[in-house]
């Protein structure tokens, strides 16, 4: 008999038994095992300070575990790994050609070669009419582009974002949610979403993971609690936002997160 072809969408990263406390005081996060598969959208949600953004930051290699391992599918953590953090974080001197332009520039590319690149990142994200404009001259919902801009433009495999989305309005929130979700479809990103929204994670993820702070209230180490497949079909749009399957979703995640902090 020939063997089984190989799964299309192998974990691209595994985790195992990865705790990290700062300091040498109670873990931040404690004996985290997971798999994220290839090409999958995945959210961490959990409440405020129990971990998430410790965890993101471990899988993109800015920390280093105290305990445990974390696997890469190829041997080692690619290179281009996109970051977007709430804050835009964007050089307020530069414009927004320049903003997207830097991760090239520190690349050696010259302006000239990373022209078209840096201009198409801005028009995948809307703003290709906006490329000369300083960020004191963008709403908040336009510096989020740029700055998911900036991290596209070097086409990175594995897209992890800290909370990009919270700082900003409902309305510009759920659009940038749709646009991300485009993105993804079209890129073939790995996206590895932090948010303390139920709602939010459950409109775009194919899997959530509910993080806790712990057993019996916040404190311990963060945990996570549950894992949760969302198996409604993309494009989901407007019919999902108003459906009853998202809110029995919804639900279902609020009362992990309830369970997992009682
Ligand atoms: N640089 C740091 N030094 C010391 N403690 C930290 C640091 N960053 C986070 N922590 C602590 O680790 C815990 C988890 O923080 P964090 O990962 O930021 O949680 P979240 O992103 O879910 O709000 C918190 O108790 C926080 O105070
Ligand atoms: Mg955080």
């Amino acid at each position: 008999m020939s063997p089984p072809p190989p799964a299309p969408n192998g974990p691209l990263l595994t985790l195992s038994g990865v705790s990290k406390s700062y300091n040498g005081d109670t873990p931040a996060v404690a004996d985290v095992s997971l798999s994220i598969e290839r090409g999958s959208f995945v959210s961490l949600v959990g409440p405020s300070g129990c971990g998430k953004s410790t965890l993101l930051r471990l899988i993109a290699g800015l920390l280093q575990p105290s305990h445990g391992t974390l696997d890469w599918e190829d041997g080692e953590r690619p290179n281009d790994l996109g970051f977007v953090f709430q804050d835009a974080t964007l050089l307020p001197w530069a414009s927004a050609f320049d903003n997207v332009y830097l991760p090239l520039k520190l690349k050696g590319l010259s302006r000239d070669d990373a022209d078209r690149r840096v201009k198409d990142a801005l028009a995948r994200v809307g703003l290709a009419d906006a490329s000369d404009k300083l960020p004191r001259e963008l709403s908040g919902g336009m510096r989020m582009r740029v700055s998911i801009a900036r991290a596209l433009v070097t086409e990175p495999p594995v897209l992890l974002m800290d909370e990009p989305f919270a700082a900003l309005d409902e309305f510009t929130r759920e659009k940038l949610d749709d646009d991300l979700l485009t993105l993804w479809r079209d890129l073939g990103w790995t996206v590895i979403f932090v948010t303390h929204s139920v709602y939010e994670s459950v409109y775009l993820s194919e899997r959530i993971l509910v993080m806790s702070s712990g057993s019996h209230g916040s404190g311990g180490p963060g945990q996570i609690a549950d894992d949760v497949r969302i198996d409604a079909p993309y494009p989901r749009g407007l019919p999902f936002r108003q459906s009853s399957a998202y809110f029995d979703h919804c639900k279902g995640v609020s009362t992990a997160l309830r369970d997992g902090d009682a």
